[in-house]
């Protein structure tokens, strides 16, 4: 039988990394009951430590999701450690992942500590958190520029004391593919008991080669493990992207001679969660996920295609769960066949009265919208999850827009704050730039505006818009996301998301800068 190798998603917490992408409890929910439907192997829920709100989450998602091995990030320190198996004491399968830097500029202008002491305190973490727990990880931060000799010395004493998976980060994605295949393969030849551990993987994206860098050192170094994100997604250029990852593995299996446990057909309802629930686009040209990724736009090419679809298709667009855009419901479909729907999509609502609200909001969508597609009931079922969830402070009511050639554009927004309804009105340069100061008027929230975009949920003039608004304050970055028919409402509704979110009590550690 072949070897296993393992999927270790980080999207939750290396993904959340990335600034803007910071999820609610029940956002972040929603996406692990995703990844345990896609049989991920292992779930990095966050890093318990860093907030109430992470442990939270780490806590609930150890709860109710039971088919994955549950992981918290810890530094490697008792505290930490003590933290994250308090949160993941309620999962049937746990690990607790501890890390420190092991590279000479991390030790020093980092951490400020000898190489002595990282490797006693390596040590003595690991052998802390084994009264938790036997499925330890241990992470050398910046591994692949670390002192091979040094690295070995702390691996073989952090095995000694019980981690049972190794990985190896290329934290700034500075590594090339034949150099950190080469890295891997000589660590666990040097390593005398590297026999006891699984060797992971986890690499960063910063020149583009986080996917090929972990793949060779799949297929040439002897790892068993990829950490990796849906999307890519993750600080700076992003992580290792799962999707990549998995469909080379399962499509090149003659190369790579691996099984993959992924259901590859949760995939794009995955990337599509995430997408959605971040605001971080998927560009149309990315591998597997892109929208564009199974188009043929050229005659040849689709000529062929009907002819031999493997002439220019490697894989097939069902087998990592595009559906073809099927227009699934109209104004008359019933609560019912709303629901059969959801069932068929795999989304779980949580109760009877979310169910009902997201009904009214389909009903509503039908009423001005002839054809229903699944990206729509996607869309509409991720907006009444994080309405019956998170905590609103400011919630939209309505718009009305006046815009003329020639004229000044003057928009004037309804919307509560803690249930008070409040109305704002301002002119701006264009419908939009007029409803956000219609918004601002009344909240002067002090934010910026890092970033706007706009994207059709489906095709054609009838689609809905998604809007993604990043606003920054006070060294906080936050993404909020709106959908509607009227992409000026959508703008509205994105911008209050956003301002949502900039809840400073919402701030948290980040574990690699402290
Ligand atoms: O990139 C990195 O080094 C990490 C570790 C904490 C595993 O994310
Ligand atoms: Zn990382």
């Amino acid at each position: 039988m072949a070897d296993k190798l393992i999927i270790f998603d980080t999207t939750l917490r290396d993904g959340e990394q990335s600034p803007g992408a910071s999820m609610t409890k029940e956002e972040k929910l929603r996406i692990a009951r995703q990844l345990e439907r896609m049989k991920v192997d292992v779930i990095e829920a966050g890093f318990a430590a860093s907030s109430n709100g992470d442990f939270g989450a780490i806590q609930a998602i150890a709860s109710q999701v039971k088919d994955s091995v549950i992981c918290s990030l810890a530094r490697a320190n008792d505290k930490d450690i003590a933290r994250a198996a308090e949160a993941l004491k309620p999962a049937e399968r746990f690990r607790v992942h501890t890390f420190i830097a092991t590279s000479a500029l991390h030790m020093e202008k980092k951490l400020r500590m000898t190489p002595e002491q990282v490797y006693e305190q390596a040590r003595l973490a690991v052998r802390f958190a084994r009264q938790f727990t036997d499925d330890i990880e241990f992470s050398p931060e910046d591994g692949s520029r670390s002192d091979m000799d040094f690295l070995c010395r702390v691996l073989e004493a952090v095995i000694a004391e019980g981690a049972t998976t190794i990985n190896i980060p290329d934290t700034v994605g500075y590594a090339v593919p034949d150099g950190y295949a080469a890295l891997i393969r000589q660590i666990r030849e040097r390593v005398p008991n590297s026999d006891k551990a699984v060797f992971s993987v986890h690499c960063h994206n910063d020149l583009g080669m986080a996917v090929a860098n972990s793949l060779a050192a799949v297929k040439l170094g002897g790892a068993r493990q990829i950490e990796c994100t849906v999307n890519g997604l993750g600080e700076r250029a992003g992580n290792t992207s799962l999707e990549e990852v998995v469909m080379a593995v399962k499509t090149r299996r003659d190369y790579f001679g691996l099984e993959v446990g992924i259901d590859t057909t949760q995939i794009v309802p995955a990337s599509k969660l995430v997408s959605q629930t971040t605001g971080f686009v998927v560009q149309p040209n990315k591998a597997v996920v892109g929208a564009n990724a199974f188009a043929h736009a050229s005659g040849i090419h689709q000529d062929g295609v009907l002819k031999a679809r493997d002439t220019y298709e490697i894989m097939r667009a069902e087998d990592v769960g595009w559906s073809a855009n099927k227009i699934v419901l109209g104004k008359l479909s019933g609560r019912n066949a709303f629901k059969q729907r959801l069932q068929e999509l795999g989304v779980a609502l949580d109760s009877e009265a979310e169910l009902n609200a997201a009904f009214a909001r389909f009903k509503e969508l039908a009423d001005r919208k002839a054809e229903i597609f699944d990206e729509d009931i996607l869309s509409i079922v991720s907006q009444e999850a994080s309405a019956a969830h998170d905590h609103e402070t400011y919630r939209f009511v309505s718009l009305s827009q006046h815009s003329e050639t020639g004229e000044r554009p003057h928009a004037k927004v309804v919307f509560t704050v803690d249930g008070s309804e409040t109305t704002g009105q301002a002119h701006g340069n264009g419908p939009v730039d007029a409803t956000l100061h219609a918004i601002e008027s009344r909240v002067n929230s002090g934010a910026e505006l890092i970033l706007y975009s706009v994207n059709a949920i489906t095709a054609g003039t009838q689609a809905q818009g998604e809007v993604t608004v990043r606003l920054a304050k006070a060294g906080r970055i936050v993404n909020g996301v709106g959908t509607d028919l009227d992409i000026v409402a959508a703008s509205a509704k994105a911008y209050i998301a956003a301002l949502n979110k900039l809840d400073p009590s919402a701030e948290k550690l980040n574990p690699q800068r402290s």
